[in-house]
């Protein structure tokens, strides 16, 4: 059994202003008619081998997930103290899981335009996870992002991976690029799978401090239902850390295995138009919009009727009282609006 560990933790104010403090990215319908958080879930469902999930989130954000679960779920769900990046966030979910219980870490801020070419990825990794490798999704690289973490492919192991060579969490421009002329990195897609022992085994050898805080807020936590709440006090002391940093580049047991599904982190609002449906002028709409002698345009209005001629490459959304307006070049600097960051 493969136990989703979804991890809700982000802002996102890159995709503001339909993207708020209030509510974030993973709770938002950004692509078809579910929530990023709604498809996570069901990308992983019992058909396919997984277990109920273990949600692990904010006490900001636990209604969206309490009402987006629905009721049935099973879900558990732990609820952070305060927010201490990926590697606290994924060992609170160890700590209460089996040893040999093997964890899929999901981020709940992605598309996956191939949901059955993830869970055969998913399934394969979970192999190599059984045998102690600690594994990541590797996806093509297209592009030198400087926001992602390269996996450096090294000899196979199993049916479809990868030992990882080398793994290097955001590199700057310069060698990124080289990575992506090498020809012999992927991109992590932020999807790991774990065996319990092993992932606590590692961050023990790498990052003490942090195992040792967490194993002793969730020895000093509480159970609230399907909710569980580690000791905050104790939590408090963990160092915030990714788990890229923290275990992924320095264990001696990475591997990867390829995974081709449509992934993208829909990290601005261009990478959102490039994963939804768009007319034969590269054009999409959601809600009411006209447009004339327009190429490659984004229209997201949840009231006013938007009119545009003539333009290309362009973005436009409304929300409530806002409205923002950029072109596709621009959309990096979307989160540094003052509307973004005051929101
Ligand atoms: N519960 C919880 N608590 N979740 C968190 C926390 C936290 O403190 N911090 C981050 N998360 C969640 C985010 O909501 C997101 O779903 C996921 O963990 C990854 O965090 P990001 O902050 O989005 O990481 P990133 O995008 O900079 O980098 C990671 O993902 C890339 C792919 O999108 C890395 O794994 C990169 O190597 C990778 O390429
Ligand atoms: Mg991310």
């Amino acid at each position: 059994k493969i136990v989703p560990v979804i991890l809700c933790g982000g802002s996102g104010t890159r995709l503001w202003p339909r993207s708020r403090a209030a509510k974030p990215k993973p709770f938002l319908p950004l692509v078809g008619d579910s929530t990023l958080f709604e498809a996570t879930v069901g990308r992983c469902p019992p058909s396919r081998g997984f277990d109920p999930p273990v949600v692990v989130t904010g006490s900001k954000h636990l209604d969206h997930v309490e009402d987006q679960l629905g009721e049935n779920s099973g879900a558990a769900i732990i609820v952070e103290p305060a927010a201490r990046n990926t590697a606290a966030a994924i060992a609170l979910a160890a700590c209460r899981l089996p040893d040999d219980a093997i964890m899929l870490v999901c981020p709940s801020d992605h598309h996956i335009g191939r949901p059955d070419a993830f869970a055969d990825a998913a399934i394969a990794a979970a192999a190599l996870a059984e045998e102690g490798w600690l594994v990541s999704f590797g996806i093509e690289a297209s592009a030198p992002e400087t926001g992602f973490g390269y996996l450096k492919r090294g000899e196979p192991i199993g049916d479809r991976g990868f030992r990882t060579a080398q793994f290097v969490e955001k590199p700057d421009l310069e060698r990124a690029r080289q990575f992506i002329a090498e020809g012999t990195y992927a991109w992590n897609g932020g999807i790991f799978a774990f065996r319990v022992k092993d992932f606590m085994d590692e961050l023990a050898a790498y990052r003490p401090a942090i195992a040792a805080a967490v194993r002793k807020a969730v020895a000093g936590g509480r159970e609230d239902g399907a909710r569980f709440h580690p000791d905050a006090g104790a939590f408090a002391e963990v160092e915030s850390e990714s788990v890229d940093y923290a275990v992924m580049e320095n264990t001696a047991r990475a591997a990867m295995v390829p995974a081709d599904m449509d992934w993208s982190d829909i990290g601005n609002w261009q990478a959102l138009h490039v994963a939804l449906e768009r007319d034969a002028h590269g054009n999409s709409v959601r809600g009411k919009a006209e447009l004339v002698d327009c190429c490659n345009v984004l229209v997201d209005s949840d009231g006013p009727t938007v009119s545009v001629i003539g333009l290309e490459d362009v973005i436009v959304v409304i929300d409530g009282n806002d409205v923002m307006i950029t072109s596709a070049a621009g959309v990096q600097k979307v989160g540094k609006l003052s509307g973004a960051v005051n929101q």
